[in-house]
């Protein structure tokens, strides 16, 4: 099973995803946690150069084929071989981020991000999204003051991250089968109890399909 977290930057995305991997552990599932951009070393080596608030003079055709890059690399070299061992993968971002981020906040062509998207990772989808909803001020306003890693597309104005958070609110209403909303605006624990209850309910559901 193959579980992502997606959600606009400050909506406390992170700190989620390392709670639900913390209890899956627990609970005796097999279970991998990964990111992007990163998740390998090439990966690793990718996000340095794109999260660099030096690199202002990045090209945003450059800016996709890196985080796609990282991407093909990652699903390759770890979520595909962890799938087909039957480990559950849990990444803190992934081709959603593209769309978002890419597609709406920087308002290119979707049809175009989607093939590159759809190249980079050979078609592999999440079976789950679990999105972390907050509106853009209050989630930059989370960023500053958490003093954590302040990156090349955090300083972008506020009306990019208003777009890339409706480009979210898009990408649920086209698929809503695979994606659940969260709202983050929440304390901590209400949040995990709920991606807790809903990631036990999609595993149920996998655990039924397959005794059949
Ligand atoms: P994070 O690790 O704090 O979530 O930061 C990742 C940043 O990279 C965040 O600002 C979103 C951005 N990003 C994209 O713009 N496109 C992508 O495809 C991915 C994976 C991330």
């Amino acid at each position: 099973m193959f579980i992502t977290f997606e959600g606009p930057d400050g909506s406390g995305k992170t700190t989620q995803f390392h709670l639900l991997v913390t209890w899956l552990h627990k609970k005796g599932y097999p279970v991998i946690s990964t990111r992007e951009p990163g998740g390998t070393d090439i990966g690793e080596q990718i996000r340095d150069v794109l999260h660099n608030p030096q690199n202002t003079a990045m090209d945003a055709r450059t800016e996709i084929l890196l985080y796609s890059a990282s991407r093909a690399q990652h699903v390759a070299q770890h979520i595909r071989p962890a799938l087909a061992q039957g480990k559950i993968v849990v990444s803190d971002r992934y081709a959603d981020s593209t769309l978002a981020y890419q597609g709406y906040g920087r308002q290119l062509d979707l049809e175009t991000l989607r093939q590159i998207t759809t190249f980079a990772t050979g078609g592999l989808v999440p079976d789950l999204t679990l999105y972390l909803d907050i509106s853009a001020q209050k989630g930059l306003s989370r960023r500053r003051l958490g003093g954590g890693e302040w990156n090349r597309l955090d300083a972008e104005a506020l009306e990019f991250h208003q777009r890339v958070r409706a480009g979210y609110h898009e990408l649920v209403k086209q698929e809503p089968d695979r994606w659940v909303i969260v709202d983050a605006a929440r304390p901590i624990e209400g949040i995990q109890a709920e991606i807790r209850a809903t990631v036990g309910e999609k595993l149920e559901q996998i655990k039924k399909t397959r005794d059949l």
